[in-house]
């Protein structure tokens, strides 16, 4: 059933624009799409690589009250931050363009207002929160209240971020408006929505039996989504950013990001090729390609093939959606808002020149079928141990033996012994794997296929020991470094997808072509033929970069840390129940001194005190000794309750308790009255 296409257009999900990225969207969409981009670009192939910024949605217009700016200030900071960062690390589009564009805005317009007039929408009146304060509909981001699962006092409509449940406004205790603080109120509200249930069975059919092949956890995740059932889902807000309903009376709605953000992909193609991008969309003949993140799939695997589907005209739907898992960092899921993160601009600037290291790690630690973790350590090995130690340290040797011994042309190939013979022979077997490996976007294995060239190359010098040979039999050592440096040539065109830079400069330096087919054939390079100077392709990293990167880590983990800590002190526990003006009287507070103290013997937590209340001197036994040491309480005044039923603890008869604040993360002091007052002085 394998069907041919003329041209593949490939587009990678659109980043919000609310933040810089970092590796884990490298890692789960960009570095994969630009490895199978290069790859078919290499083999001749018509592609088109498409991908913006995505600057509607809450999270934007959030960004921008915290920091004081409008949203259009936000996604125009982030929006060159994230597009310079692509372009550092080598990964260019043929257009990165941004739904805030005027062409975005007409196009996602027209889309809406043509499934409108089809009457492929249906309203429903819903009541939603409105803040009548700042006289608005609230997004479920906008409302804060207490969650009624951990009692986090700044859990937000939609999600604690304290104990991670899921919630909805309604479940908030005391919900407030985050605008005005003012209580929200219901309000009825009239949006559309695209019934997705009317597409489900064509859904199955097209998905659940037609596209077998994709992915287990991208078919798994449409598949569970259909076996639930689909329903309707509102395609506009009420929210002031975004492209306006294009409809009468829609005044204060805009379409819903999740709407107008997929169709971005049609209008950046359309500012790219205004006319003719109908072919990278509209024609059988092309092969159409998602690259996204696993939180990415409903919307591309379904909602968008409905959205496409609705329309009608033409569109073609997507052939494959390779989603990968998620990329954790330091054994921690990574978080832009906890700053949990190795961003691309701050990489592109540590580790000027190592581009490609990154793309390298990140594609040797895919999170192709599983989560899956980056370390700087594994980093640095894998540039060390790899990179440096076994694909450059082969090229080098290569290269500059050439030049030692032949002046840096090619030496002629004499006879081939079994070691060539042998060597010859794996490489076309390697380059079969890497392509059906990447044509099935498993770019891991394709990588690992491509590392075994090198391996191969670099085992095969140092079997040889060109170096030595050129003692005896400089036909012979000729001979080794002409299959060396053909070797060479064929990692100038394996690499190109995965670590372009590098390849380039390799290329560059031997002067050789970059052309598939000829990858893995014994004569490349011609006798004669000759090659620049050696370069290093790849530098050592130092553990005191490491070092770096790991503290600044650190110090993330420590603000955390303190943050939580000043947190938990100032939780405030709940009042309790009322008690009568009687009842409170009833306690007999006063001053008293410690005259001595000691430790419970085998206790941890409790100390011994005599005290003097002014009407008797008695024991009392305390649970602060985590918090003061004997010494500490000699002499000094406190409060106690003095009319206590004593109890006995530890074998040791209690008269009362000494008074205490007790803050929320345990920290307790005792009470002592402002200025030394007679003991036996009465508190109320
Ligand atoms: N901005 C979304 C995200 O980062 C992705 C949008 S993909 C698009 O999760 F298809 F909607 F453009
Ligand atoms: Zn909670």
């Amino acid at each position: 059933m394998a069907k041919t296409y003329k041209r593949t257009l490939v587009t990678c999900a659109l980043p919000y624009a609310n933040g810089p990225v970092h590796i884990g969207h490298l890692a789960g969409v960009y570095v994969p799409a630009d490895i199978y981009v290069r790859y078919l670009r290499m083999r001749g192939q018509e592609v088109l690589y498409v991908c913006g910024s995505d600057e509607h949605g809450v999270p934007i217009t959030i960004a921008a009250r915290k920091q004081g700016c409008s949203p259009q200030d936000i996604v125009d900071k982030y929006h060159n931050i994230i597009k310079d960062s692509f372009k550092a690390l080598g990964i260019n589009f043929d257009i990165y363009g941004r739904t805030s564009s005027k062409v975005h805005e007409k196009n996602a317009s027209e889309f809406f207002r043509k499934l409108y007039d089809n009457g492929k929408f249906v309203t429903a009146e819903s009541e939603q929160y409105f803040d009548p304060e700042a006289n608005t509909f609230l997004a479920d981001r906008y409302i804060v209240g207490t969650c009624p699962k951990c009692g986090n006092p700044d859990a937000y409509g939609d999600q604690c971020e304290k104990c991670g449940s899921t919630l909805s406004p309604e479940e908030l205790v005391n919900p407030r408006s985050k605008l005005s603080g003012a209580a929200p109120v219901r309000k009825k509200t009239t949006h559309w929505y695209l019934p997705l249930e009317k597409y489900e069975s064509w859904l199955k059919q097209w998905i659940l039996d037609g596209h077998k092949e994709w992915r287990s956890n991208v078919y798994g995740q449409c598949k569970s989504w259909l076996d639930g059932g689909l329903q309707p889902r509102a395609v506009t807000r009420d929210l002031d950013w975004g492209v306006p309903v294009p409809v009468e009376g829609a005044e204060g709605k805009v379409l819903y990001v999740w709407f107008d953000a997929p169709i971005g992909y049609i209008s950046n193609t359309r500012e790219l090729l205004p006319d003719d991008w109908e072919k990278w969309w509209k024609s059988e003949d092309t092969r159409l390609i998602h690259f996204i993140g696993k939180d990415n799939i409903v919307f591309h695997c379904i909602v968008f093939p409905s959205m496409l589907k609705a329309y009608g005209d033409g569109y073609i739907l997507p052939e494959n959606v390779p989603a990968n898992e998620f990329l954790n960092l330091e054994g921690e899921k990574i978080s832009t808002s906890r700053g949990w993160a190795v961003w691309a601009h701050e990489y592109v600037r540590d580790f000027p020149g190592k581009e490609d290291v990154l793309r390298y790690v990140l594609t040797a630690n895919a999170p192709e079928t599983k989560d899956n973790d980056f370390s700087w350590k594994d980093f640095q090995a894998r540039n060390n141990s790899e990179l440096v130690a076994v694909f450059g340290n082969f090229v080098n040797r290569a290269v500059v033996l050439t030049h030692k011994y032949f002046a840096g042309k090619v030496p002629p190939c004499g006879s081939l012994t079994a070691v060539e013979k042998e060597v010859l022979s794996q490489i076309p077997a390697l380059k079969e794997s890497m392509e059906k490996n990447i044509t099935s976007f498993k770019f891991r294995e394709a990588l690992k296929d491509a590392m075994g060239i090198a391996r191969i190359g670099n085992k095969y010098i140092s079997d040889t020991e060109p170096w030595k040979v050129a003692k005896t039999d400089m036909e012979r050592c000729g001979t080794i470094l002409n299959i060396s440096l053909q070797i060479c040539a064929d990692l100038g065109i394996a690499f190109e997808p995965f670590t372009p830079f590098a390849a380039a400069r390799l290329r560059r330096m031997i002067d050789s072509p970059l052309d598939w087919e000829i990858l893995g054939r014994p004569s490349i390079l011609s006798s004669g033929h000759q090659i620049r100077e050696a370069e290093l392709l790849f530098g050592k990293i130092e553990d005191s970069q490491i070092e770096e990167q790991l503290q600044r880590l650190q110090r993330i983990r420590e603000q955390r840390e303190a943050d939580a800590a000043a947190e938990s002190a100032a939780k405030v526990e709940p009042r309790k129940a009322e008690c009568s003006f009687e009842d409170f009287e009833k306690m007999d507070i006063r001053t008293a001194t410690v005259l001595e103290a000691e430790r419970v013997p085998k206790t941890d937590k409790l100390l011994k005190l005599t005290i003097d209340t002014g009407l008797d001197r008695r024991v009392i036994v305390s649970g602060i000794a985590e918090q003061y040491t004997p010494e500490e309480m000699v002499g000094r005044q406190i409060c106690v309750l003095a009319n206590l039923q004593p109890r006995t603890i530890r074998g040791i008869e209690s008269r009362g308790m000494i008074l205490m604040a007790r803050q929320g993360d345990g920290k307790m002091r005792f009470l002592t009255p402002a200025e030394i007052l007679a003991n036996g002085a009465c508190i109320g």
